[in-house]
């Protein structure tokens, strides 16, 4: 593995930290008290082409490598957790697996606009009674011909109101389990198709989460994604990429407490001194660059898997593991570092906190990330 960074890989990397000082952090405060999707700062994500980083610019994407994907995702987490997960559904969940399985036409009526940005999307996987197992999927797909007919509930969908195209999977023969599974384009505004109230959250709650509900809506036959009862593989193999987005997401949150930290540490004075120069203080910024540096090679070695071709069922889902328990520890420790100030919103490592813990939930829990690598791992 080669880590030093390309001049292409640094340029994009200033460009989305400039983005995210002048254009994320003004608001961002205001954003997470309102709860306020960033409805003008996504515009401006997708003008710099951070909405479709890795599809091929003759689907009207950025075509980028992961790494810069990784880059840019931690510049933007680092300030603000809520567009980096906007920003990482439609990348690595909708864009990427629309522009891998999908056929021409599809590709052509739903990947090029999400890849400009003009439109978002959304992964609709998870169900009131299917979450972690995601194979036991409740929403029914039933073959009507020309078109299939769509029932069911997914809750916990990100991007629910703000998207106008979602990826649903639903199961079409149930006797076959998760091989009768099925993955949908469903659009916005069809027939039955039904969006439920905004969760309130505790962290990330810039981003839109809402239930989605349909009601006998009819998907045409030409949007299902590849041959009938492929939809459990496609959404396993678009988690494995998302994973890592969701791993530099957590790297990005991390980082941004830390430096907040570090700088803070230098500046508050207590029995006459730097609180820096309190081994205690000193000893807690240790572990916490320590941490996010292994979290940044987990992340960077799972994206150059990822560039190079390779399987990345296991890097990802350790770059996740890890990355979500360091986005944890270190938040909670820059908290205790800011004292008082750490507990009020103009300080940033609160929200911070409250950020950090979604990374550990989503996208297959902590737990399920070990399930993943147990998995993995040969004699
Ligand atoms: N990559 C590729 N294929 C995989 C896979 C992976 N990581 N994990 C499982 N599969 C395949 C298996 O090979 C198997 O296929 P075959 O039978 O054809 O060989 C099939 O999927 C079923 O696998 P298992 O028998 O292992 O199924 P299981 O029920 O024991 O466990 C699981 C599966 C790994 C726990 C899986 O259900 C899972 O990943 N759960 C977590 C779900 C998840 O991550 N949800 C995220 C929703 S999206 C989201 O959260 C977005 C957001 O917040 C922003
Ligand atoms: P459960 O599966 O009920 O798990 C409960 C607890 O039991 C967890 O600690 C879990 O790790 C543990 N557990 C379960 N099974 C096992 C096991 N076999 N071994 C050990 N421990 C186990 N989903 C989407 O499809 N699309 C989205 O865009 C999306 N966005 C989300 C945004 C937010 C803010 C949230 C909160 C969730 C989102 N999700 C989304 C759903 C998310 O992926 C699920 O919440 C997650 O996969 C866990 O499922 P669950 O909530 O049903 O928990």
């Amino acid at each position: 593995m080669d880590f030093n960074l390309t001049e292409e890989q640094k340029m994009i990397q200033a460009a989305a930290r400039d983005f995210a000082q002048t254009e994320l952090l003004p608001g961002v405060v205001e954003r997470d008290e309102l709860a306020k999707f960033p409805t003008e700062q996504v515009k401006k994500m997708a003008e710099l082409g951070f909405l479709g980083m890795m599809v091929d610019p003759k689907y009207g994407g950025s075509g980028m490598d992961t790494v810069s994907y990784v880059l840019v995702m931690t510049e933007i987490a680092k300030v603000d957790a809520s567009a980096a997960v906007i920003m990482s559904v439609n990348n690595s969940l909708v864009c990427a697996g629309l522009e891998k399985y999908c056929n021409e036409a599809q590709k052509q009526k739903y990947l090029v606009p999400l890849a400009k940005g003009d439109i978002i999307g959304a992964f609709c996987l998870s169900e009131p009674n299917a979450g972690s197992d995601a194979t036991s999927q409740k929403t029914t797909a039933i073959d009507k011909g020309d078109y299939y007919l769509l029932n069911g509930t997914k809750n916990w969908i990100t991007n629910g109101s703000s998207a106008s195209t979602y990826i649903v999977m639903a199961q079409t023969h149930p006797e076959k389990g998760h091989k009768g599974i099925n993955a949908f384009i469903v659009e916005k505004g069809w027939n039955g198709f039904e969006i439920g109230p905004k969760e309130k959250k505790m962290g990330i709650r810039g981003s839109d989460t809402h239930s989605l509900l349909f009601n006998d809506v009819k998907v045409p036959k030409e949007n299902r994604i590849g041959e009938d009862g492929f939809g459990f593989h496609f959404a396993m193999a678009v988690l494995n990429g998302g994973r890592i987005g969701i791993a530099s997401q957590a790297l990005g949150i991390a980082t941004g407490a830390y430096e907040l930290a570090l700088k803070y540490s230098h500046v508050r004075q207590s029995f006459g001194k730097e609180i820096f120069q309190h081994q205690a203080i000193a000893f807690k910024l240790a572990d916490m660059a320590t941490q996010i540096m292994a979290a940044k090679m987990l992340c960077l070695k799972a994206a150059s898997e990822k560039d190079a071709g390779m399987d990345i069922t296991q890097s990802g889902a350790m770059a996740k593991l890890f990355a979500s328990q360091t986005a944890m520890d270190v938040t909670v420790e820059a908290v205790q570092i800011h004292g008082g100030n750490g507990y009020v919103s103009e300080y940033h490592v609160e929200r911070m906190m409250r950020d950090a813990k979604i990374t550990q939930i989503y996208e297959g829990t902590s737990e399920i990330q070990k399930i993943v690598i147990s998995r993995s791992l040969t004699v």
